[in-house]
């Protein structure tokens, strides 16, 4: 009749209907009155038991709580169970219902869950810890705990600022502050300090979790891997001083070269004039025999043998300038130099008939910032590279031409020849040290026009065949070098 009664209440009749649901009515003595829900089958009847007889005391004490309105839903063993426990007044006669529903499967896998992740935490090869808002320890796993030498309960002592370095003390406060703030810190680095006082490079990351308002921190220890980039750091120094020395010694050999080349020159230059002088001073004698010598005539002949003499100081000249090192930077005039260039080789380019000719425009600014005598170099390099294909392969009418063009920031110029070309399987490899296909080559002159212009100039130096010869292209920066 009352069960009946008990039913009309929809609420009630609802609840009963869930699974692993028990609703205990009782009366204002704390008596159950009746007790609903199939689940509660499984149990031994507790009708007309009062509440404190049915639980054990810690239990009643919490339902307590519920039945004066302190809490709305309570967790309780019962038998070996757990049950939920929310309350409900009835609408009549002064009753009151305990829902309990059984969470003891939920617990389990909750509690399953826990274990896993635990496992997960003393297998993980990095330091995790969980700190609270202060940055104290809560909770390390193994490894965090190898990794300092503490142990948890040395830990719970500790925090994470005062595992730092000092430098490093205030960064880690701010660091966790950050974290609170942002939600995360990623690889923040910095020294730690283990129990033994051994200094640590750390990285770490650090995660706000609100809902336990706790901070994740992730360990890493970086030293091997700081102490392997100091190492690489070494041999990169180690191996770009080795270059540089490598570089001083091919500028060196490359000098030496191009010095051989203008002995040869000068010693070209100078055949003809020393003919010449060697001629008039023999004549001379002839002359002597004469009674009468006009003096026209010895003036003449004084300015004849002064512009031999003036022409063989000026090669001279030439020469010693050519391998003045300049020291610093200065604005030259690539026209100019390139007229030097190849005058310096002026009698061996006639002495083959290979004819030069520079196009450029009229009143181009062809000024820039650079070493003038290096630039000189690298042209000299390219004229005697062409002379030699042009007389190797025994071309008549050889020639060099030379265009030279201002574009917007940059000069662009073009040497070309008539020369024959570059085998197509050696274009890769001519601008590699000591790359040669001459007897008595040594394979520096493209290598080191390459590094002057590139690495010196910051331009760029390119090459290609085209249907007579060989064009190398270099390209130039008008203002900064
Ligand atoms: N204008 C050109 N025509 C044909 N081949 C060329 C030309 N310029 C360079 N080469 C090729 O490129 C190679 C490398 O030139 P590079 O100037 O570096 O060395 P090299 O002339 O052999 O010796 P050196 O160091 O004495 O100048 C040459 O041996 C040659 O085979
Ligand atoms: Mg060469």
């Amino acid at each position: 009749m009352e069960s009946y009664l008990l039913l009309k209440n929809s609420n009630l009749a609802y609840l009963k209907s869930i699974p692993k649901t028990i609703v205990l009515v009782f009366n204002l003595e704390e008596r159950v009155v009746e007790t609903l829900g199939k689940y509660s089958k499984n149990f031994p009847s507790v009708n007309n038991k009062q509440l404190k007889d049915i639980f054990s005391k810690t239990s009643y004490l919490e339902i307590k709580k519920l039945l004066e309105n302190k809490k709305e839903d309570i967790i309780i063993d019962w038998k070996e169970y757990k049950f939920e426990i929310s309350i409900s007044k009835l609408e009549k006669d002064n009753l009151k219902a305990l829902f309990l529903f059984d969470i003891t499967k939920y617990l389990n896998i909750e509690y399953s869950k826990e274990q896993e992740l635990q496992a997960v935490f003393d297998l993980a090869a990095n330091g995790i810890s969980i700190l609270d808002k202060k940055g104290m320890f809560l909770y390390a796993n193994n490894f965090f705990q190898k990794m300092m030498g503490y142990t948890m309960e040395e830990l719970y002592k500790e925090s994470c600022i005062s595992l730092s370095s000092d430098e490093y003390k205030k960064p880690s406060e701010m660091a966790i502050n950050a974290a609170i703030k942002k939600g995360n810190v990623v690889n923040f680095r910095k020294v730690c300090i283990s129990k033994s006082g051994e200094y640590m490079n750390a990285s770490m990351s650090l995660s706000y979790l609100e809902m336990t308002d706790t901070i994740v921190m992730i360990t890493s220890d970086i030293t091997d891997d700081i102490k392997y980039q100091e190492e690489l750091k070494k041999q990169v120094e180690l191996e770009v001083s080795k270059r540089t020395q490598q570089y001083e010694i091919m500028c060196h050999q490359s000098r030496l070269a191009a010095m051989g080349e203008m002995i040869d020159s000068i010693a070209h230059q100078w055949r003809q004039p020393l003919n010449g002088l060697g001629l008039m001073v023999q004549g001379l004698r002839h002359i002597s025999n004469e009674q009468k010598i006009q003096k026209e005539f010895l003036i003449e002949f004084e300015e004849e043998m002064m512009e031999k003499v003036s022409y063989m100081t000026h090669t001279i000249d030439d020469f010693s300038d050519f391998f003045r090192i300049t020291k610093k930077k200065e604005m030259f005039d690539i026209l100019s130099n390139i007229k030097d260039a190849i005058r310096l080789i002026d009698a061996q380019l006639s002495i083959n008939k290979i004819t030069v000719c520079i196009n450029v425009k009229e009143n181009e600014d062809l000024n820039i910032l650079g070493f003038s005598n290096e630039f000189r170099q690298v042209i000299m390099n390219m004229l005697s590279n062409s002379m030699m294909a042009i007389v190797d392969n025994k071309i008549k009418n050889g020639f060099v031409k030379i265009n030279i063009e201002s574009l917007d920031n940059k000069l662009k110029i073009e040497i070309f020849d008539n020369g024959g070309g570059i085998e197509e399987k050696n274009l890769p490899k001519i601008f590699d040290p000591y790359f040669t296909t001459k007897e008595k080559g040594s394979g520096i002159g493209l290598y080191m026009s390459k590094m002057i212009i590139e690495h010196h100039m910051k331009g760029s130096l390119d090459v290609k065949n085209y249907k007579e010869g060989t064009m190398f292209c270099i390209f130039l920066k008008k203002k900064e070098v």
